[in-house]
């Protein structure tokens, strides 16, 4: 063991800002190897717990491998905390908000501990009685999911996760909730709630009413009577015209996401984590990783292809990594570990997509585009429903599992409630050197400000390599294609290669939903991904998109118009 770490230096940045071990002063008392070191040995020792004690060395050098080669990472806190007294190495938790002063409070307190441990929260504000409804114990008048809210979001600003970056929230609420209109509006200055995402629950019921031109029912969760009612159309044109101003709320689909709900016998899902891809039930946890597809590809004669044997083998040793975590992991409260063991749900995806399409020569917005995601999207899906039943063969199945969607004649048997979810991987992609997720590449060649005004302008790897391939590579074209922000318009770039060179901003939002669509068909939880849109774009064009997400299966939509918020995070890891 012992490979060296091949790096960029944004990579090593990151790792040194936030991830390696430091002494008192803030110098890091551990390279990056010794990080992978740490994890790897921390993450096999869970082998033992199943009888595989001779294992253990020849498992911790296959997980140090696969990190070591940038071909697999889990999530950040996994990096972070793994053989650390913190010891927490879940992304994603979902807590539950009860309709009383106590249940408020405790998921605020639990909030916070998650914040403090790495972790992110998601929380449903559906079950709280709408504001100005009687407080029977005082007489007095409720104040509503919205103003609870602001309590969530005061409580996250002073914690600051893992002692280094700011708290996540995801925050929903049912689209039949009385507050409704209240809730979508929330965000409208971007001056309050800056620590969640918010995302309005909508249902099958409110959906139909949209079709039909009609109204739908609000409900008091509190007498669960009907409370007046709304125009869908109306709705729904204001989450709308909230999105193209300033990209908030999104929008899950509840009744499509508890279709897919592994264990229905449990509880119903209510809310997703911070960025949307990951639905659990109310204490349950998550942990992700990553599969860096820029990895996965290899050289036949002159062309490149996918590496399905490589990919495969991949899958099986990031699902084992992932449960493994399962295991290891310090949980903040016990009513986590608890449903977190019960269902041991994980979440496989990949990063480096739009980087692996460049190699093989397919644009991304094209059908062979999403032709490749929906095929790569089953392989993994098969692969890591395999990896999971092998496991069970010794480890058993999910406790939870008779009930369960997979509890019936020619289903697997796994260990694992889900075994996918694609992750925005806004850092860890990063550390892996490629492209976020599944999103297009954001630039070809971008200008960095460093220290003293200077400016660099940085070059998307395989361009240079490409571009100096063909002969046409010159600082002067880089930098012009930097200032532009595209290669629409440049006539030294031949036509094959600026066909495969797309960024967000090229791709319209019809291929970023078909994109996202061919991913969620194959992944058992849901897909992290943005809709972009050019700055021009209108509000019907957001609607359209909304309802073809709706239309082609997706389980939520995030869009983002260009320019319409103050601050465009140029790149999302960094900036965490
Ligand atoms: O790349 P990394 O592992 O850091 O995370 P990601 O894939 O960008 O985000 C995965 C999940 O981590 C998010 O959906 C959140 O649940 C959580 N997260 C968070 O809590 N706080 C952040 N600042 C970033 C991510």
């Amino acid at each position: 063991m012992g490979k060296k770490l091949e790096l960029t230096v944004n990579a090593r940045k990151v790792l040194e800002k936030r991830y390696l071990k430091k002494d008192e002063k803030g110098n890091p008392i551990e390279q990056p190897e010794d990080m992978l070191k740490r994890v790897a040995k921390t993450i096999a020792s869970a082998e033992g717990l199943y009888g595989n004690e001779d294992q253990v060395s020849e498992v911790e050098k296959k997980f140090y491998d696969i990190m070591a080669n940038l071909e697999f990472l889990p999530n950040s806190p996994t990096l972070m905390n793994a053989g650390r007294d913190l010891g927490q190495l879940s992304a994603c938790f979902v807590l539950p908000v009860e309709d009383s002063m106590e249940g408020i409070f405790d998921a605020i307190k639990h909030a916070a501990l998650i914040h403090k441990s790495g972790g992110g929260t998601g929380m449903s504000f559906s079950r709280l009685r709408p504001r100005g409804a009687t407080v029977r114990s005082t007489g007095g008048v409720a104040s509503g999911p919205v103003s609870f809210m602001k309590v969530f979001n005061a409580a996250t600003e002073a914690v600051k996760q893992g002692g280094t970056r700011r708290g996540a929230n995801m925050g929903i609420l049912r689209v039949d909730h009385p507050d409704i209109l209240q809730f979508i509006q929330c965000k409208r200055d971007n001056k309050d709630i800056t620590n969640f995402n918010i995302s309005v629950g909508i249902t099958e019921e409110f959906m139909k009413a949209l079709y039909e031109g009609r109204v739908y029912n609000l409900v008091d969760p509190h007498t669960n009577k009907v409370a007046g009612t709304l125009e869908a159309q109306k709705v729904f044109d204001l989450i709308v015209e909230m999105a193209w101003n300033n990209g908030e709320p999104g929008i899950i689909f509840l009744d499509k996401i508890n279709e897919s709900n592994p264990t229905p016998h449990i509880g119903v899902i209510e809310s997703t984590n911070p960025c949307g891809e990951q639905p659990l039930l109310p204490y349950e946890s998550c942990n992700l990783g990553s599969i860096n597809l820029l990895k996965m590809v290899k050289k036949s004669g002159k062309r490149w292809e996918i590496d399905w044997n490589k990919l495969k083998d991949t899958v099986y040793w990031a699902v084992r990594f992932l449960d493994n975590v399962i295991d290891i992991n310090k949980y903040p409260l016990p009513e986590i570990e608890e449903k977190t063991k019960a269902n041991r749900k994980i979440g496989l995806g990949v990063m480096g997509f739009a980087d692996m399409l460049i190699r093989l020569g397919i644009p991304y917005n094209s059908q062979k585009g999403v032709d490749t995601a929906e095929e790569l999207m089953r392989f993994i899906q098969d692969e890591s429903k395999k990896a999971s039943a092998k496991l069970a063969e010794t480890r058993g199945v999910f406790p939870n599992f008779k009930g369960s969607i997979y509890d019936r004649p020619g289903a697997p048997r796994v260990r694992n409630a889900t075994t996918t979810t694609i992750a925005p991987t806004g850092t860890i992609s990063i550390i892996g050197g490629t492209s976020s997720g599944i999103e297009p590449l954001f630039a070809v060649c971008f200008v960095r400000n460093v220290l003293d005004n200077d400016k660099l302008v940085e070059v998307h790897p395989l361009f240079e390599e490409i571009a100096k391939e063909k002969g046409f590579f010159s600082r002067d074209l880089m930098e012009q294609i930097a200032q532009k922000g595209s290669l629409e318009g440049i006539y030294d770039i031949p036509e094959d290669v600026k066909r495969i060179f797309v960024t967000a901003h090229d791709v319209s939002p019809e291929w970023h939903i078909k994109m996202q669509a061919a991913f969620q068909k194959y992944t058992d939880n849901a897909v992290s991904k943005t809709v972009n849109f050019p700055n021009s774009a209108t509000k019907e064009d957001v609607r359209k998109v909304y309802l073809m997400a709706y239309e082609m299966g997706c389980k939520g939509v995030t869009i983002y118009r260009d320019g319409s918020r103050e601050e465009q995070v140029l790149n999302k890891g960094l900036n965490l």
